[in-house]
């Protein structure tokens, strides 16, 4: 495929405006009435994404599989193992071939800075993911849930508790594009990046007790304590983590309204309780499937 004018990525969430985020949120929701009422909607009919996965997926390979598919397009999943790229072909020359032949590629893998070599060399739009730094299209799905629950986001305040990863990168940068305060409950060594931190500004605070920090928050968030690829600390994290648990007393100091939120997989008994996330009223489940609309809305605003 050519392309004359430069396509549109989505490596981080600060690469689409506040407008084209909110618009996607809201087609997102539109795209799963459509779908529930049963409604046909194939406008990639033709279309192929390409799907580079260097690390395990349940939610993204999914998602992303079976929205391409109903939308019309169809998915090429590739790993490390059956591509020459796990032979040491550079990611350059991978990115000028694929890209020839298809329409978007989703790339999830250990480096940010491999999406976006890739990117550079990219005749199509490149989506990450998840890399280390980030997880956008989990906010995506995550700030669809909060809409669809809570109504807008905009001026509240939202608590993430647990380590300062990929997924906490992504909420700090999502409180600059929603217009939301954020305050991160982590134990000390385990901040998230300081310049994604600082060029948040004011929006963002670091607030070590998580009781203290959940008092009046509308939305609560964790994630697990070792992330993919650092399965060997996951004995020291759970040591230095203990006090981080998200649980019906965090849940309690927060706004009687607060909602929980966990990317999954979940660990129960560590991050979070069973009892917190196997609430009746639990929303994980729904911010699960909204993985898949909110990713149909955003190939949808890529890919046409
Ligand atoms: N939340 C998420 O990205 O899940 P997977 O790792 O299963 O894709
Ligand atoms: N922080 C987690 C998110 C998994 C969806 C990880 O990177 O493993």
């Amino acid at each position: 495929m050519t392309n004359s004018k430069q396509p549109q990525h989505f490596l981080s969430l600060l690469d689409l405006s506040p407008t084209q985020l909110r618009g996607l949120i809201k087609r997102a929701t539109e795209l799963k009435a459509m779908l529930k009422n049963g409604e046909i909607y194939d406008p990639l009919v033709h279309k192929t994404l390409g799907m580079i996965f260097d690390k395990s997926s349940t939610r993204t390979r999914i998602s992303f599989e079976v929205g391409i598919t109903q939308l019309g397009g169809h998915p090429v999943f590739l790993t490390p193992k059956d591509t020459q790229l796990g032979r040491g072909e550079p990611i350059e020359d991978s990115a000028r071939v694929m890209t020839r032949m298809v329409d978007c590629i989703v790339i999830r893998t250990f480096e940010q800075a491999t999406v976006e070599r890739f990117a550079a060399y990219s005749q199509v739009p490149v989506i990450n993911g998840l890399t280390d730094l980030y997880h956008p299209c989990q906010l995506l799905a995550d700030m669809q849930t909060y809409a669809e629950h809570r109504g807008d986001i905009q001026g509240k305040t939202v608590l993430w508790v647990g380590d300062g990863n990929n997924m906490c990168h992504s909420y700090i940068n999502a409180a600059r594009q929603f217009d939301f305060k954020l305050r991160i409950a982590c134990p000390e060594g385990y901040d998230p990046d300081a310049t994604i931190l600082a060029d948040a500004g004011d929006r963002c605070e670091i607030i070590r007790d998580p009781m203290a920090a959940a008092e009046g928050s509308d939305l609560v968030v964790t994630d697990v304590w070792a992330s993919m690829g650092q399965e060997e600390e996951q004995n020291a994290r759970i040591k230095a983590f203990s006090g981080y648990q998200v649980n019906d007393e965090v849940m309690q100091q927060a706004d009687q309204d607060a909602i929980f939120m966990h990317c999954l997989p979940a660990h129960r008994g560590e991050e979070v309780s069973a009892s917190l996330i196997d609430r009746e009223d639990s929303v994980v489940w729904d911010e699960a499937e909204n993985r898949m609309h909110s990713q149909k809305a955003l190939l949808e605003l890529l890919m046409m």
